[in-house]
């Protein structure tokens, strides 16, 4: 049986709750598109995959829906339940739901889940017929020039290769491709690159929180030294002359069904 502590692409992320509200805002407050695209009604059941701290969860529940959110992450979840939230500690690969959910939703989580076809079989497990898959993702070259710095400054320095860049960005095809094979309609499913400005916390943020295990895997004080030399190489492509930094995202945005 899959356990969250056995399945093989387990987590290699650790999160802080604190982090993720001061360098991940910039997740919540773009995430108005996707939440047009689910148009949660009221009373409809709704799971949110990969709710983290529940600041988008919270406002699914706003429009009346009845959602559960579920995470990995305890300390995002513990985040989550403070704002009085129903969630549940739960990996998105080994979803155990049974047609139960009008729509499951998932933003900027998606990318931390490197077995796709599993969670899109639990998804559609999850949904009743006709209802909807709604998502936003790192699409194919997301945070490429960030990814790149991490993957040469571990290599030069014999990082854990599970580590570097952990993450799973898939093109359209490939992501339609799956979502088909998994037995879901797909309605609409683009690219979309989205420049990210870091105005307030700059690249080191976005790194902290984000790339936590690539870091972490160093003790001080080459810590600092790697840190230091990821930020060098992405200075010239990622900041402009005033030091302002954007982070190189591109999402990939879809929305699928179940047939009934
Ligand atoms: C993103 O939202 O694009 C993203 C977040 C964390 C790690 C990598 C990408």
């Amino acid at each position: 049986m899959t356990t969250l502590e056995s399945f093989p692409p387990k987590s290699v992320q650790r999160w802080s709750a604190d982090d993720y509200a001061t360098n991940g805002r910039f997740v919540t407050d773009l995430a108005g598109p996707i939440l047009a695209m689910l148009a949660p009604a009221k009373g409809e059941r709704i799971l949110d995959l990969g709710c983290g701290h529940g600041v988008l969860t919270a406002e699914i529940a706003a429009a009346g829906a009845d959602v559960l959110g579920v995470d990995l992450s305890e300390e995002l979840l513990a985040a989550a339940r403070a704002r009085g939230l129903t969630v549940l500690r739960m990996d998105g690969h080994a979803l155990p739901f049974r047609g139960e959910f009008d729509a499951v939703f998932s933003n900027a989580a998606l990318h931390w889940m490197r077995r796709p076809e599993l969670v899109i079989a639990g998804v559609a497990r999850a949904l009743k017929p006709g209802g909807r898959f709604v998502g936003e993702m790192g699409g194919h070259g997301n945070v490429a020039a960030i990814a790149t710095a991490m993957r040469a400054v571990g290599a030069l320095r014999d990082g854990d290769p599970v580590k570097i860049a952990p993450w799973f960005f898939p093109s359209v095809a490939e992501y339609r491709r799956l979502l088909e094979a998994g037995g879901l309609t797909v309605n609409t499913i683009a690219l979309i690159p989205r420049p990210t400005p870091l105005a307030t916390t700059g690249i080191e943020g976005w790194l902290t929180t984000f790339g936590r295990s690539f870091f972490e895997q160093f003790a001080e004080p080459e810590r600092t030294e790697v840190m230091g030399e990821v930020v060098a190489l992405l200075r010239p492509s990622l900041s402009n002359a005033d030091g302002v930094w954007t982070a190189d995202h591109i999402r990939l945005r879809f929305a699928a069904v179940l047939p009934s």
